[in-house]
């Protein structure tokens, strides 16, 4: 089942010295542990990384759960370089290419029904910032300007734009930014409930309750001053937090009764993870506007999306025809590279059948994980179709420390999962084989054993 590692000589990384690895400010890393013991990333094909060194590591993450078709698909590559040679870049504002408006109707075509306009941007972030200011900017147009308070949940991450990390619900992503944080936020409380909901399998028993918060909210700052709640179908960043049932069908019952807007954060949820296109098709619930990135173009590109609902698109489309009716956009708003990844990508989606693969693999993958309960420090485990979230109980003291220590151990053996404090996540391509299934939790299970 391991791939033989692609023919090429080490890469440049190989030699690099801890001087030269210096002047890269890392993201949401711990630059100094890092660069003294680096993690270089050389090569990809497949469900498989190989390091620097010719190591070969099983994906279990999806990259960081954008390569959902897997890694270095030639279609996309050739389409990628078909559109630099055939038009490298257009103007976003007031020009349009081919690519676009292609694209937008292949999002649409496997969109919830009436969520039928697209505005694109370039990451999960933009999209966050995007949707917020479109409910804004929505409410205004329609004459409710006071409806200005955003309505995020406590643990949820909406990215590291001013809007995302308000909305957002983790204290580190805020704390810093504290007095700059978006004005009139409110947020729901976090469905996370290991003492009732502990080794739930899909879906847990208890919960659907905490969207009442919402009528709370509601009494405390008025319906008219209310914008938009915006949840993560499923919460990843945090940890994989599985909606409990009826929940999302009880938010949106509440934000109809008050005119408040409902957005779905699917940037981790979106094309296929779930087991439908998107959680809101998977769980039955459609929200007004859906915020996507990552697996747009399986990664390739960077870009994101904001799916709209007609109704909110038609609410700008007033006043003269030759205004601008949404002063909103990015230089690389539908680049026409990222365009052609989208487009070849969703392409593959299609023949293949990945957006609804997980729903097949589900089962496997869920008795697959389950089989580790009872494995040394494991507190629980959840699931939903190819998403995993294994928790394990933090050694006093030292939050995080635990689960980073067997993400260490799981790289070291040629397994590539996500930590968060005391979580680990995967997620794997939706190409994954059930012989891959069994590799990646052996692996796991081998180093929890060891503890
Ligand atoms: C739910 C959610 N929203 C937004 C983002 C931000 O996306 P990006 O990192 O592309 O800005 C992420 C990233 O993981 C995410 O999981």
């Amino acid at each position: 089942m391991s791939q033989p590692a692609p023919n090429v000589a080490p890469t440049p990384a190989a030699q690099l010295t801890r001087a030269e690895l210096e002047a890269y400010w890392m993201p949401f890393t711990a630059n100094r542990q890092f660069k003294e013991r680096p993690r270089i990333l050389a090569r990809a094909s497949g469900m498989y990384y190989w390091t620097h060194d010719g190591r070969q590591i099983l994906d279990a993450t999806a990259g960081m759960w954008c390569v959902n078709a897997g890694h270095g698909r030639p279609e996309i590559a050739e389409a990628v370089a078909r559109q630099l040679e055939t038009l490298d870049y257009g103007p976003a504002f007031q020009m349009g290419h081919p690519g676009a408006f292609e694209l937008a109707n292949e999002v649409v075509k496997i969109s919830p029904k009436g969520l039928d306009h697209v505005f694109f941007t370039n990451s999960g972030s933009e999209s966050v910032d995007t949707a917020l200011k479109i409910a804004l900017a929505y409410h205004r147009v329609r004459g409710e300007a006071t409806r200005t308070r955003l309505i995020g949940r406590e643990r949820g991450y909406h990215g590291v734009g001013f809007g995302g990390i308000s909305v957002g619900g983790i204290a580190p992503n805020r704390k810093m930014w504290s007095s700059s944080l978006v004005p009139g936020v409110d947020h729901l409380s976090h469905t996370h409930d290991l003492a009732k909901n502990a080794f739930s399998r899909g879906e847990p028993e208890h919960g659907a309750h905490l969207a009442d918060e919402l009528e709370r909210l509601v009494v405390l700052h008025d319906a008219s001053t209310i914008a938009a709640v915006i949840v993560e179908p499923i919460a990843g960043s945090t940890g994989v937090l599985i909606p409990p049932k009826g929940y999302l069908k009880r938010l949106r019952e509440i934000c109809d009764r008050h005119g408040i807007l409902l957005i779905f954060d699917e940037v981790i949820t979106g094309f296929g993870r779930t087991g439908s296109p998107f959680a809101a098709q998977e769980f039955g619930v459609t929200p007004d506007m859906i915020t996507c990135a990552k697996g747009l173009t399986n990664g390739c590109v960077p870009m994101g999306a904001v799916i709209v609902k007609k109704e909110i698109y038609d609410a700008f489309m007033q006043g003269p025809p030759n205004a601008i009716e949404l002063f909103h956009g990015y230089t690389y708003s539908a680049h026409p590279v990222a365009c052609a990844a989208g487009i070849a990508t969703l392409k593959i989606y299609e023949r293949e059948g990945l957006l609804t693969r997980a729903k097949e693999l589900a089962k496997y993958w869920e008795d697959a994980a389950h089989d580790l309960r009872g494995l040394p420090g494991v507190i629980d485990i959840r699931n939903y179709g190819l998403i995993l979230g294994l928790e394990l109980e933090p050694i006093p003291g030292k939050p995080g420390a635990r689960a980073f220590d067997v993400y260490l151990k799981c790289f070291e053996r040629g397994l590539l999962v996500r930590q968060t404090g005391d979580i680990l996540a995967m997620s794997p391509p939706l190409i994954v084989e059930k012989s891959h299934i069994d590799q990646m939790f052996g692996l796991l299970r081998e180093v929890l054993r060891a503890g």
